[in-house]
């Protein structure tokens, strides 16, 4: 068998190359500016914008091959990956598209003629079938009549169970957007193995490409707006493809994954390199690996939450297997060892950086695991049956991420039964909250119909503009009513919509002074910017024109962090190395946030340099200018950082901070250093192995600070006795004294509790074999008792002893009889009889209580003696 992934590769861009198709990159994983997914998912996504027609497509046939995470939603069962031959959580797509180009028979041509061509990848013709979405006739005859497909090779596929446009052959990118009928191509391989295309059954046909018609926007609430333009989208999944031609029956098989499970077995040194685990291992460090490198980081939220998610399941599997140390961490060198020079120097470069990433979060998983399995056998401890229900196995899941297969495993070895149907049933309710909770956390995203607003306030405050639509509750009205709470899309705006990590802008859209809509916050969605507020004054309805104002003083704010946040950048490059790169940034009119890339740890001297840097570059005033410039033209200018290095567009905005700094960005700055007045981080954090961040704030904000700072600082030298120049000398002074008077005190006590041991025993009275001590009322803190009843019970075995205090304004009071006695005497007994309730306050039960009195010295004694007698008295008359 010949490794052929790299020849796929090169033959499928040639082809579609010489059909005049412009070879683009491919786009990041992470979508930029589009909240609908969470990861690249075809490599269509890019394009968006132009299928939709928002923006004009420079080239009207592209070709790509896209890395793409697939892992739950709509196209993957992320349970199944490693347990079929063809599910990954990352692969890579071939793909070509047409924008108003070609459409249906050229795109079925191209395909038809690189798979059966002698000159391409040559497949038997017999051996192809096709699907076709069941009313796409005209694809069906393209097919049948132009290329010859017999009928039985012709499959049309149907809505599911009556669902409109829910079939296997209507593609969506996601809830929303692009989509149309599509035509599906499968291979077989040979009928000594059962399969059943229409109900996607079996392992005899592999689907390898799929064509897609886009033609319509979907958005949230189902409806499909027909768009102008015609495309074409078609994607092939690398791997299936290279199994064909590589000549074997499932894609864990081929050349590059053959190498890979083999050394994933050498390393855990287990012989059977068929089990599903290997696979689920083999797929999921490639997933993890590229997370990583686009800067994801394993946490609880949203992207992050899916690679820990994946590292998990890698573990758990590798558990399976025998292994219980870090071990997929070691696989990154592993994989890098086996893919081309293009990837190799795009991983080694952050090759550290993503090993220590998976070895942090590997021990921190095992530690988990570990608390899991002490609570796993707890859990049957307690049920005293060798069975878990449902319940039991969900929660061990769902708080310590044991997968279902680690636990049964683990079960099956213990030969315990678990009720997985159970287990299956909630983990439905979960699926089915999370679903819910998703549209939720969207709800801003997905209704909005295929408006363009132009945003005019890079330099204005104000403008002049026409509402376009009015949201309320997700549905577009034509009026929005006082106190109403809703979203307003203007065909201009000055409002600047939140993205690359700025907060919108906040203000009013106002008509002729009597009619108010306050914004609080603005989104930005593809094309639109979306107004979110209330209306608090008259109304305003769709067409009106009205003047939309932002609040100056908190766009300057942000302004200045922003232009602080590319300082902070710039002077993190210099002092620790161009390698230093922003990982994440938030950008507020109070503060700015910021997370990058570093190995070292940052000290407090480090902060002071920062700081003294950028303040030293605020006092200069240095200009800050805005330059449009073709992308084209500055790709060879390396000393521009572009955050977005993949993202397809002709024209970019580059932040130009004179000899300092050179950034791409989309967002507002102030016009030159001296507007930021003032810069102070206030907090620096290691938020994961490599990645730091830092919290500043800027101008009046931080005057503020240093000022309450500076006013705490007094404060405390006033306390301190002394003044601000000699303040840490005397706290370290007081330190001292007081570790010296711990000792001291420490002394004293066991000085004290010696004595005081030698005079109870002194008093001691013994009376039928029982030692009765009382001590006298001492003026101690109550919880030495402890230590004093400690020290008497560890040399008298019959013993009812009664201490005292008085200790602020209360006696407190502590009565301990040895269980030997408390068939006896019940104490609990004895102080409730002597004490009043309406001035004591005791808990305890038979053979210890405690308690606090509100009396004089004088009563207390009084009672004290009461119970002396009341006890003697009890004890005379034992037998
Ligand atoms: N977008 C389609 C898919 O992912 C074709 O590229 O299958």
């Amino acid at each position: 068998m010949e490794n052929k992934i790299e020849e796929i590769r090169k033959i499928f861009l040639e082809f579609f190359n010489k059909k005049k198709h412009k070879i683009i990159k491919e786009s990041s994983l992470i979508p930029y500016n589009d909240s609908s997914l969470l990861f690249t998912n075809a490599g269509m996504n890019q394009f968006k914008e132009y299928f939709l027609g928002y923006k004009k497509s420079p080239y009207s046939k592209i070709v790509t091959i896209q890395k793409c995470i697939r892992i739950g939603g709509k196209h993957n069962d992320f349970q199944n990956v490693g347990f079929t031959n063809r599910h990954h959580t990352f692969f890579e797509m071939l793909g070509n598209f047409s924008f108003g180009d070609y459409f249906k028979k050229k795109a079925i041509f191209y395909a038809w003629e690189l798979l059966t061509d002698s000159k391409w990848f040559n497949l038997k013709k017999k051996k192809i079938f096709i699907t076709v979405y069941y009313k796409d006739i005209e694809t069906y005859n393209i097919w049948n009549k132009i290329i010859g497909i017999p009928k039985k090779n012709l499959i049309l596929i149907e809505d599911k169970k009556n669902q409109k446009y829910n079939s296997d052959n209507f593609w969506q990118m996601s809830e929303t957007g692009p989509c149309g009928p599509s035509t599906e191509i499968f291979y077989d391989l040979g009928d000594h193995l059962k399969g059943d295309i229409k109900n996607n059954l079996g392992n005899r046909f592999i689907e390898i490409w799929n064509i897609v018609f886009i033609q319509f926007n979907k958005t949230l609430n189902g409806e499909l707006i027909p768009l102008i333009m015609k495309s074409v989208d078609t994607g092939m999944g690398l791997e299936r493809i290279t199994s064909i031609l590589e000549g074997v029956d499932s894609n864990y098989k081929i050349y590059f994954f053959k190498n890979i499970i083999q050394e994933i077995a050498n390393l855990i040194k287990i012989k059977n390199l068929e089990h599903n685990s290997l696979k689920v291992i083999a797929d999921h460090i490639r997933s993890t690996i590229y997370l990583i490198a686009e800067g994801i980081i394993p946490s609880n939220e949203k992207r992050g939450y899916i690679l820990r998610k994946i590292i998990r399941r890698a573990v758990n599997h590798g558990r399976i297997l025998g292994e219980k140390k870090p071990f997929f961490y070691q696989l990154v060198k592993v994989y890098i060892k086996y893919i081309n020079n293009n990837e190799k120097n795009f991983l080694n470069k952050k090759i550290n950086l993503i090993t220590n990433i998976i070895k942090n979060e590997e021990e921190k998983f095992n530690q988990i695991i570990y608390s899991g399995i002490i609570l796993l056998n707890k859990e049957l401890k307690k049920s005293g049956n060798n069975y878990l229900t449902g319940k039991q196995i969900f929660y061990l899941y769902d708080t310590f991420g044991l997968s279902l297969d680690l636990i049964q495993n683990i079960c099956i070895n213990k030969k315990i039964s678990i009720n997985k149907e159970e287990f299956v049933n909630y983990m439905e309710i979960q699926r089915q909250k999370s679903k819910k909770k998703n549209l939720f956390n969207n709800k801003n995203n997905f209704y909005y119909k295929n408006n363009i607003s132009k945003f005019n306030g890079y330099k204005n405050f104000t403008t002049y503009s026409k509402v376009l639509d009015i949201y309320i509750d997700k549905t577009s009205k034509n009026k929005i009513n006082l106190e109403e709470q809703g979203e307003i899309i203007l065909d201009i705006t000055t409002f600047y919509g939140e993205s690359g990590g700025q907060k919108g802008d906040i203000g009013y859209l106002e008509k002729d002074k009597k009619n108010i809509f306050q914004v609080y916050d603005t989104k930005k969605q593809g094309n639109i910017i979306i107004h979110i507020g209330k209306m608090i004054l008259g109304s305003l309805q769709k067409n009106d024109y009205l003047h939309a104002n932002i609040d100056i003083l908190h766009r300057m704010m942000i302004s200045k962090n922003h232009s602080a946040t590319h300082l902070l950048h710039a002077v993190l490059r210099k002092k620790f190395g161009t390698y230093v790169k922003q990982k994440g940034s938030l950008i507020t009119d109070k503060y700015l946030r910021f997370d990058f890339i570093l190995n070292n740890s940052l000290k407090l001297d480090d902060i002071s340099y920062i700081e003294k840097k950028i303040n030293g570059y605020i006092f200069e005033n240095i200009p800050i200018k805005i330059d449009t410039e073709e992308k084209k033209e500055i790709k060879n200018k390396k000393n521009i950082i572009a955050l977005f290095e993949n993202k397809y567009s002709s024209f970019v905005r580059i932040v130009n901070i004179k000899k300092i700094s050179q950034e791409l960005c989309g967002g507002t700055h102030v016009e030159n250093t001296g507007k930021i007045s003032l810069f102070i981080i206030t907090k620096f954090l290691n938020i994961a192995n490599g990645i730091k961040r830092i919290h500043a704030i800027t101008h009046n904000i931080a005057l503020k600070y240093i000022q309450k700072q500076n006013k705490n600082i007094k404060y405390i030298s006033s306390l301190f006795n002394t003044n601000e120049d000699y303040l840490i000398q005397n706290i370290l002074l007081y330190k001292k004294k007081f570790s010296l008077l711990k000792q001291n005190f420490k002394e004293l006590q066991q000085y004290f509790l010696l004595k005081e041991e030698s005079i109870l025993f002194k008093n001691k009275i013994l009376l039928k074999d029982i030692n009765i001590i009382i001590s006298k009322i001492y003026d101690i803190n109550p919880i030495f008792f402890n230590v004093i009843l400690k020290k008497i019970l560890k040399k008298l075995n019959k013993v009812i002893i009664i201490l005292s205090t008085k200790w602020g304004k209360k006696i407190f009071f502590i009565i301990k009889t040895t269980k030997n006695i408390n068939n006896k005497i019940n104490i609990l007994d004895v102080m409730k009889r002597n004490l009043d309730k309406n001035v004591c306050n005791i808990n305890g039960c038979a053979n210890i209580v405690k308690g606090s009195i509100d009396l004089t010295i004088d009563q207390y004694y009084f009672i004290l003696s009461k119970i002396r007698t009341f006890i003697l008295d009890k004890v005379n008359k034992l037998n």
